[in-house]
């Protein structure tokens, strides 16, 4: 059914204007004044904001990790998205090495697509370059759209691959038209800082963090940059936490490399002391990288403000503290990491950046929404309110006051990292394709209505890869 959207006030990355919009067959038909359409259905937006929809460009949804599975799949996890804002996620298909890449890629598909109720789309795990993996990555990218690939430069002997790997999947996806990303971390000297620590006995959470100091983050990252301009390829950095990561960043993009980074709404407002929460509180903060002091705070700010970092990722990726937290008790190593953030993220980014003055509302859109659709091969489907542009729309009501609290938030987890956190502005109505998803923020939406988005080459959709690159 149409829909007319009136009295909204439209925000974009660029633009700011009150303006009505008709949606037709999933679509944003006509953006104008006044509009009416008597076979349409009325939405009165009236002193909300018209967002388009949110992107989680980082999620791990049902995957296995740390001996247990994220508790979130993609329906809790895609409904949770919903109420907070988000549209569109982007998981990570995790892959083993030896075996065919379209073995996992298929997994993913099979747990994703009668559950999720957004669209969705996937990045692939390098594990290991050879003759195989050469062989099969132009059909992920070709068959399946899954046009960027995640190394892990940490978690040795489970994911980690060596900077050969790296260089070689930096040149293929130069080759290609494809995005790395990387999980950036010294996972070698982790290993030994953490079995230094396991050897003096401490066990408890915190040295999760110290075995993990900035040093290590820094260091991974401006490797990875380094080796992104020697192959003259393009480097995406998930999860940055640190002024050392932030300072390796930008130096490689004073050189002119193509490398860009994402930060996430834990590492803007949380800090170290977390993870010294008593009673074993503070496994419910044990995620890699870690919490950082909190003066890395101001410095993730300022990188989104400049652009030295351009996206908020949540880095979803939830375990209940009662049953799976716990299987680090005695043993900071078993902790299985990752929070649930998904259903927080765009507000996060509101209430502390945009109400505290820190960014502005339409680089607040640009750093949740649209640079992500620019960098991941999205837009202009998605990532923009724009006539011709998917109907992925959020009526965002930016006065009310609110304390995010497990007790009511979506995440199937038995705890919110954000426990008793005031923020301001929250999602009143979500549309997916045109139709809600939220509604009055209640969920109407349905499973599997989410399709699946074979996504296009890196650069291919922006008029110039250089506009992906700056800012
Ligand atoms: O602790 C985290 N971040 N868990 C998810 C996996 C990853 O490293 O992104
Ligand atoms: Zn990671
Ligand atoms: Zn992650």
């Amino acid at each position: 059914m149409k829909k007319i959207i009136k009295n909204g006030t439209i925000v974009t990355a660029a633009d700011t204007y009150k303006a009505d919009i008709l949606i037709e067959n999933e679509k944003i038909a006509l953006i104008g004044q006044d509009l009416t359409d008597p076979s349409a259905e009325v939405v009165d937006a009236e002193g909300n904001y018209i967002f388009p929809g949110g992107i989680d460009p980082h999620t791990h949804l049902e995957m296995p990790f740390g001996g247990t599975v994220s508790k979130d799949d993609f329906e809790t996890g895609t409904i949770a998205a919903a109420h907070g804002g988000t549209t569109t996620v982007i998981d990570f298909c995790l892959t083993d090495k030896g075996k065919p890449l379209q073995n996992s890629i298929d997994q993913w598909h099979a747990k994703s697509k009668d559950k999720s109720v957004i669209d969705y789309s996937f990045h692939l795990m390098i594990g290991e370059m050879n003759d195989s993996v050469l062989e099969q990555l132009p059909s992920v990218i070709e068959d399946e759209g899954i046009t960027s690939f995640k190394v892990f430069m940490a978690y040795k002997n489970v994911f980690q691959a060596d900077d050969g790997t790296l260089f070689r999947t930096l040149e293929q996806a130069k080759k290609l038209g494809a995005l790395v990303m990387v999980h950036a971390e010294n996972g070698d000297v982790i290993e030994h800082l953490v079995n230094k620590a396991l050897e003096a006995g401490q066990t408890d959470p915190i040295y999760h963090a110290l075995t993990r100091p900035p040093e290590v983050e820094g260091e991974a990252t401006g490797r990875a940059a380094e080796l992104t301009g020697l192959a003259d390829s393009q480097l995406y950095v998930v999860h940055v936490t640190c002024e050392e990561a932030v300072e390796a960043i930008a130096k490689a993009r004073k050189k002119g490399y193509n490398v860009t980074g994402e930060t996430c709404p834990q590492y803007l407002v949380l800090d170290q002391s977390y993870l010294e929460k008593p009673n074993f509180e503070g496994a419910k903060y044990v995620w890699s990288p870690p919490l950082r002091e909190k003066h890395h705070q101001e410095v993730l700010w300022k990188a989104l403000k400049t652009g030295d970092l351009q996206t908020l990722g949540s880095d979803q990726c939830s375990f209940d503290f009662k049953g799976q937290k716990d299987l680090g008790k005695g043993d900071f190593t078993k902790i299985p990491n990752g929070g649930p953030i998904i259903e927080d993220r765009v507000s996060i980014l509101f209430s502390e950046g945009v109400k505290k003055g820190r960014i502005s509302l339409n680089e607040f859109v640009d750093i949740t929404s649209t640079k992500i659709a620019k960098t991941f091969g999205l837009f202009p489907q998605k990532g923009t309110i724009s006539v011709g542009a998917d109907a992925d729309i959020v009526i965002f009501d930016p006065s009310v006051e609110r304390t995010i609290s497990v007790e009511t938030s979506h995440m199937a987890a038995d705890y919110n990292p954000f426990e008793g956190m005031k923020v301001t502005g929250q999602p009143v109505s979500v549309l997916s394709r045109g139709d809600f998803v939220i509604k009055n923020k209640e969920f109407v939406g349905k499973l599997g209505k989410g399709n699946y988005l074979k996504r296009s080459r890196y650069g291919e959709l922006t008029s110039s890869k250089e506009e992906l690159y700056q800012k």
